[in-house]
């Protein structure tokens, strides 16, 4: 199978990718399409890089040119590519709709027109906004998304489902709750707050903390989404969560304990604007195909700090070069 993975330089798409060329054989092939943005890293990607079933192209989902050329050798597209942080969407909502919505079209275009068998469409949790305790969204919920960031993985979720059902294109849709893991860029809160408290700052923690996250070790997220792309029906939508849920406060303890740091590391910071409360999803559809986590919050939360403390060479320069500069900010 020759998959063409979009954003795959990203945190999530560079998982899925060492995932797959260490669970199959000679006979898948992919092609990493990435624009390499501020969030794109080849550092990631460097222990395959000489694997002759992996290839790069650098260039944007924007462009569909290159789209078209790329798409025409493919069996089966992974959309991954977009921007990922809900700060940076409210500091600057346009890119959100350039990349996660028209970038969407024109991968789904390409894929459409050249017949390509499987598309997956790499959509989030967050498409659905907040729910009371002790509810989850089912796949047939409403989308009702708060932040602009949420808004574009909305619109481009739809996109899909139309195309689905107007063409009888091959997608299936993934929402997947918060990963965290290694090669994560680190203005996002887990590496945010370990590779702070590697250094000795503080930690800045929205509000009163309260906010709940359902956490998903995203070696565990790769294997769901190649399960979706393999396994899934196309045309149907499959939540993916661990079922790990706790609060900001929590999390922030569950850190701080393991990296030798008390409450005093915590700088409260004003909450970020339309913050959804709670996010929760049932993933029973698709666990129904096979899927479940492998490892504990636990043991992934100490696999991961492992990792950090471990590649330091990876992640000091993305600090060095900008991501520590949102550093109490927003978390
Ligand atoms: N991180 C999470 O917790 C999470 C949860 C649910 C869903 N998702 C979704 O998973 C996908 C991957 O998320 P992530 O955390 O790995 O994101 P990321 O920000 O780490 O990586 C995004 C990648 O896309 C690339 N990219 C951005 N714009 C591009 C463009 N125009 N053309 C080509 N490449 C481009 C970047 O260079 C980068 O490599 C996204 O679609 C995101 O919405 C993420």
């Amino acid at each position: 199978m020759r998959v063409l993975v979009t954003g795959g330089a990203g945190f999530i798409g560079a998982n899925f990718i060492h995932h797959v060329l260490a669970t199959q054989g000679d006979e898948v092939r992919i092609t990493n399409l990435d624009a390499l943005t501020y969030a794109g890293n080849l550092a990631s990607l460097a222990s395959v890089a000489d694997d002759p079933r992996y290839s790069f192209v650098h260039g944007d989902v924007r462009d569909a040119q290159v789209v078209d050329r790329l798409v025409a050798d493919a069996d089966a597209v992974v959309h991954f590519a977009a921007e990922s942080h809900v700060d940076r969407s409210i500091d600057g909502p346009q890119v959100f709709l350039d990349t996660n919505v028209v970038g969407a079209g024109v991968v789904f275009d390409a894929c459409r027109r050249a017949e390509v068998e499987r598309v997956l469409h790499i959509s989030t949790d967050e498409v659905y906004g907040s729910v009371a305790e002790p509810g989850s969204f089912v796949e047939t919920d409403p989308m009702e998304p708060n932040s602009p960031y949420s808004a574009s993985k909305a619109a481009a979720d739809l996109l899909a489902r139309s195309y689905a059902t107007t063409y009888g294109f091959p997608v299936t849709v993934t929402r997947t709750t918060n990963n965290f893991g290694p090669f994560h860029y680190p203005e996002k809160v887990v590496p945010l707050f370990i590779t702070n408290l590697l250094d000795g700052l503080k930690v800045p923690l929205y509000g009163d903390g309260s906010n709940v996250r359902d956490w998903t070790y995203v070696v565990d997220n790769a294997a769901a989404q190649w399960l979706a792309l393999t396994s899934g029906t196309p045309g149907e939508v499959y939540n993916v969560g661990a079922g790990n849920e706790c609060s900001n406060l929590e999390l922030t303890h569950a850190i701080l304990d393991r990296l030798g740091a008390d409450e005093s590391s915590i700088e409260r910071v004003a909450d970020r604007p339309g913050h959804d409360q709670r996010y929760s999803v049932d993933s029973a559809k698709i666990r129904a195909l096979g899927w479940a986590p492998t490892v504990s919050f636990e043991e992934a939360l100490d696999a991961t700090i492992a990792w950090y403390r471990a590649n330091e060479d990876w992640w000091r320069p993305l600090k060095e070069a900008g991501a520590s500069a949102r550093r109490g900010v927003r978390g």
